[in-house]
């Protein structure tokens, strides 16, 4: 598939998406988020992805949020239908995904970078990332899952000092805070996401996906995340990768999934 705003790469069991709109900061416009999509849909249909890789282009931003021009005139139903359309379109949709998603974060995440980047299964940043959710400033609230999903990873307290602040913390500030997960140097960043989606990839893609599955079921309040492992737990043996995957162990070699 072309795209006109991002580039996708493959690499082996590694997928790229590059979010290119760098004039704009990677500002996340419709037409991005719909790319975005089709994108997360087709790499998670490829069997050889094992891992995603999602980064800004350019070395300023990784998304300095959605795209204010796009919006600076709806009304509350058009924002209404901007925030349930983009979370269920891209945001959800990447939680959700079966192949784990890695952000590098490499620039300013504001706004809808930084709910993509908390979307995602692990982010790393470049010590230059600034991120923040300044909605407030615009008169606004995060819209795409930044109220839920900051204070699920820093806690309730310094999710609110971020979003009443709207101000930008720095990587190292983000790292001590759970939001990311490792900070390195700029032009480490890719190959330090690389070297983690390697590592990932060696492991059983049927089971990661289970285990993304359970994992998200501790944070949706109608399920019980005990009951949806014990489930998922269940559903691994029998399976091909199961049987490698013991067997491989019980034969002392690594295993082939
Ligand atoms: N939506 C639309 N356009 C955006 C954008 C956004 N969220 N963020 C940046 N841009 C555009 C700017 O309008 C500018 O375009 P122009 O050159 O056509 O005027 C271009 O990207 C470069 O941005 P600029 O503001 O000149 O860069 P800067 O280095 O001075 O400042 C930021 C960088 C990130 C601090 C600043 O761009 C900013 O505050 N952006 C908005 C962040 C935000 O509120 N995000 C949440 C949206 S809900």
């Amino acid at each position: 598939m072309s795209y006109q705003n991002i580039v996708t790469e493959y690499a082996d069991h590694l997928g790229f998406i590059t979010i290119d709109r760098p004039k704009k900061l990677n500002a996340l416009n419709k037409a991005t988020i719909k790319e975005l999509h089709d994108a997360f849909k087709e790499m998670d249909l490829e069997e050889q992805v094992r891992v995603i890789i999602i980064t800004g282009s350019g070395e300023k931003a990784f998304v300095a949020g959605a795209d204010i021009s796009e919006f600076a005139d709806f009304d509350k139903s058009q924002g209404k239908e901007l925030a349930r359309k983009g979370q269920k379109k891209l945001f959800d949709y990447v939680a959700t995904l079966s192949t784990p998603v890695i952000a590098a974060v490499n620039g300013f995440a504001l706004g809808g970078g930084l709910e993509l980047a908390m979307a995602c299964h692990i982010r790393v940043a470049s010590d230059n990332a600034r991120m923040g959710l300044p909605e407030v400033s615009l008169g606004l609230i995060p819209g795409y899952g930044g109220t839920q999903r900051l204070p699920q990873l820093v806690g309730k307290g310094k999710a609110l000092e971020m979003i009443t602040t709207g101000g930008m913390i720095g990587a190292d500030d983000a790292f001590s805070h759970g939001l990311v997960n490792h900070v390195v140097a700029q032009e480490e960043l890719i190959s330090f996401c690389e070297a983690m989606g390697d590592k990932i990839a060696r492991n059983s893609p049927l089971a990661i996906a289970s285990a993304i599955k359970a994992v998200n079921a501790n944070f949706e309040d109608s399920v019980n995340g005990f009951e949806i492992e014990i489930d998922a737990f269940g559903k691994c043996f029998g399976t091909d990768d199961f049987n490698e995957g013991t067997a491989a162990f019980l034969e002392k070699r690594k295993p082939n999934f």
